[in-house]
């Protein structure tokens, strides 16, 4: 069942996409549109644009667009329906009855409930007799009960089925359970049980305060340490913080990233609630583009040993990418946070305090690395050693924040600024050039439509999709040409497959007097409408000239007649005739 167009269409009327993306994204006018920084990538100079007038948006540097809708569903996380649900709050409208398909809603709604009763239910078995093991662990780790009732922290007790008889009790089918990840089909099909057992709960809580995940820390030195809830329809592991809900309500633009949850915890209790770990694996773009919501500035606080290290070196690139100020805080004595705030005892708060406060940028983190690993007293070493760091001072596009690390770095090896600053030229003109090429490659390689995953047909047809993009862009500019098109065209002269499928759509549409793009985000997945909004923003309104129409459909009924040589070869006489006879005509 789909939501009626009416609907859509009042939707879209009363959230104007100009408006609603300006809540999350800081838009300046140039000419006809808007553009600012894209929230789906890191970047540091605009490439996203919102489109006012026809009320989509495209970013020409991740190759993100859309309408209001599907901004939406991107920004929040959301699927369509939920998106629309979502702007239909805001503009204050009721949502049609009964004419859409609730089901994954529906089965949403009751995993985020059988969550909200598993946390429940762990915090409340973490309070009992059984869970005694479990509380004297925590407090062995120094969290106290304000703590532990901050953070909702519970005790999946041992036996494997008593989350699920709990859940059950109260009238949760075991499919829900399932696919919440609160348990596991067993193997012979018969009955669920439970997914943690004897473990340490801690609760992941989204931003609207629902609990999509948990975290699950065995007691022992048994393996694996730490069990994660698995994807659900309410969890993607690469897109949320474990106490992100806390951290964004600080009033600080600063976010402390941990790698654990313990480590956010201690930091937590030491009087920091801006600190968020990752879930268990390494940090993403997309986590990193959550934080910019937040944050101007990251301090990364890893761990101290060499897996913490490398990982800090990944994290410094992902996020300097994303646009944020980076500092990093290294532990001393090759502790985690967790364990050096709970060493210094009552001390421990002012301790971190302290480090924070001492906690140099990237640039600096990375140049004492570099320094701690050449021996810069011999002359080997002090050139080995200015060689790397200045490949790090080149990588910066502040030319004042260079110009700052050239002097500092020439007076830290004693030797000239004037020495510093010309390998840095040097490497910056190699850089450039690199780049340069880089970027005709990528271009080349667009135009080729190697890269083309929407429509595969595009490497092989150049022309004739080029020429499909374009008469699709005015027919859905100039609905009022649709019957020329329709007659002037060949039948069969669309060649590509995703062309085709959209040249269809939007003819029926006209023809059917609906505004073509209005329902795009229903009726088609989300990359396809990346590509439509590119096709039809591509060629914009004012450039398209009837005679530019004659000409797409020309290329296009040329290249559907053309012949290529090895279909000559298998072509019977009969079709050869025929094309010959076409060709005739077409020239006389
Ligand atoms: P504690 O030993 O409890 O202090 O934890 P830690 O945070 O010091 O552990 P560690 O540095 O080993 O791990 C950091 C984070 O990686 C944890 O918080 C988990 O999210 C994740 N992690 C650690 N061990 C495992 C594991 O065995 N499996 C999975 N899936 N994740 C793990
Ligand atoms: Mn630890």
């Amino acid at each position: 069942m789909a939501l009626p167009e009416s609907f859509i269409q009042e939707l879209k009327m009363r959230n104007d996409i100009t408006e609603v993306i300006s809540s999350y994204v800081n838009l300046k006018r140039r000419g006809r549109n808007m553009v600012g920084l894209c929230p789906f990538h890191g970047e540091k100079t605009p490439s996203f644009n919102v489109y006012t007038e026809n009320g989509s948006f495209y970013c020409f540097g991740c190759g993100t667009g859309g309408d209001v809708i599907t901004f939406i569903m991107k920004i929040e996380n959301l699927d369509y329906i939920e998106a629309v649900k979502f702007l239909a709050q805001r503009a204050g409208m009721n949502m049609p009855e009964n004419s859409y398909d609730n089901s994954m809603a529906d089965l949403k709604s009751r995993i985020y409930e059988a969550n909200r009763q598993a946390a429940r239910y762990y915090f409340k078995m973490l309070h009992t007799s059984e869970g005694i093991d479990a509380m004297n662990y925590l407090r062995g780790r120094a969290l106290s009960e304000k703590t532990i009732r901050h953070f909702g922290l519970g005790f999946a007790p041992a036996q494997r089925y008593s989350l699920c008889r709990h859940l059950k009790s109260l009238g949760f089918k075991d499919s829900e359970i399932v696919a919440a990840n609160l348990a596991f089909k067993s193997k012979n099909g018969y009955g669920i049980y439970d997914r943690f057992s004897n473990r340490v709960m801690f609760p992941i809580i989204d931003l609207r305060g629902n609990v999509i995940a948990f975290g699950g820390r065995i007691m022992t030195d048994e393996k694996p340490k730490y069990l994660n809830t698995s994807d659900t329809p309410v969890f993607k592991k690469s897109a949320n913080l474990f106490s992100l809900n806390n951290a964004k309500n600080t009033g600080s633009r600063t976010l402390i990233l941990c790698e654990g949850y313990m480590d956010v915890i201690a930091v937590n209790q030491a009087g920091f609630e801006n600190a968020v770990a990752t879930l268990g694996t390494a940090l993403t773009t997309e986590q990193a583009m959550l934080m910019k919501r937040y944050a101007d500035e990251v301090v990364i606080c890893y761990d101290a040993d060499e897996a913490g290290q490398k990982a800090t070196a990944r994290a410094i690139e992902i996020l300097r990418n994303a646009g944020l100020l980076i500092r990093v805080l290294t532990v001393p004595n090759g502790k985690d946070p967790d364990e050096f705030i709970r060493n210094k005892g009552d001390d421990g708060p002012a301790a971190f305090a302290n480090i924070l406060e001492k906690s140099g940028n990237d640039v600096e983190y990375r140049i004492s690395k570099l320094k701690n690993s050449y021996n810069i007293n011999t002359s080997d070493g002090k050139i080995a050693f200015l060689t790397e760091a200045v490949k790090v001072l080149s990588s910066l596009d502040n030319p004042i924040e260079q110009e700052v690390y050239v002097s500092r770095l020439a007076k830290e090896a004693g030797v000239s600024k004037e020495a510093v600053d010309l390998q840095l030229k040097k490497l910056k003109g190699r850089k450039y050039r690199e780049n340069t090429k880089k970027e005709f490659r990528q271009l080349q390689s667009n135009l080729s439509g190697r890269d083309d995953k929407v429509n595969p047909q595009h490497y092989q047809k150049p022309r004739s999709t080029a020429a499909e993009e374009a008469l699709i862009a005015y027919l859905v500019h100039n609905p009022d040409k649709s019957d020329k098109i329709s007659s002037l065209l060949n039948e069969n002269g669309i060649q590509t497959d995703f062309n085709k499928k959209l040249y269809d759509y939007f003819q029926s549409r006209i023809k059917n007097s609906l505004d073509p793009m209005l329902n795009i985000s229903a009726d088609f997945t989300a990359d396809e409408v990346a590509k439509i909004i590119q096709i039809t923003s591509s060629y914009s309104k004012s450039v398209s000239t009837e005679q530019a129409m004659m000409e797409y459909i020309n290329t296009i009924n040329y290249e559907s007649e053309k012949i290529s040589k090895d279909k000559i070869g298998q072509a019977s006489e009969r079709e050869l005739m025929e094309y010959l006879k076409k060709l005739k005509e077409k020239h006389k």
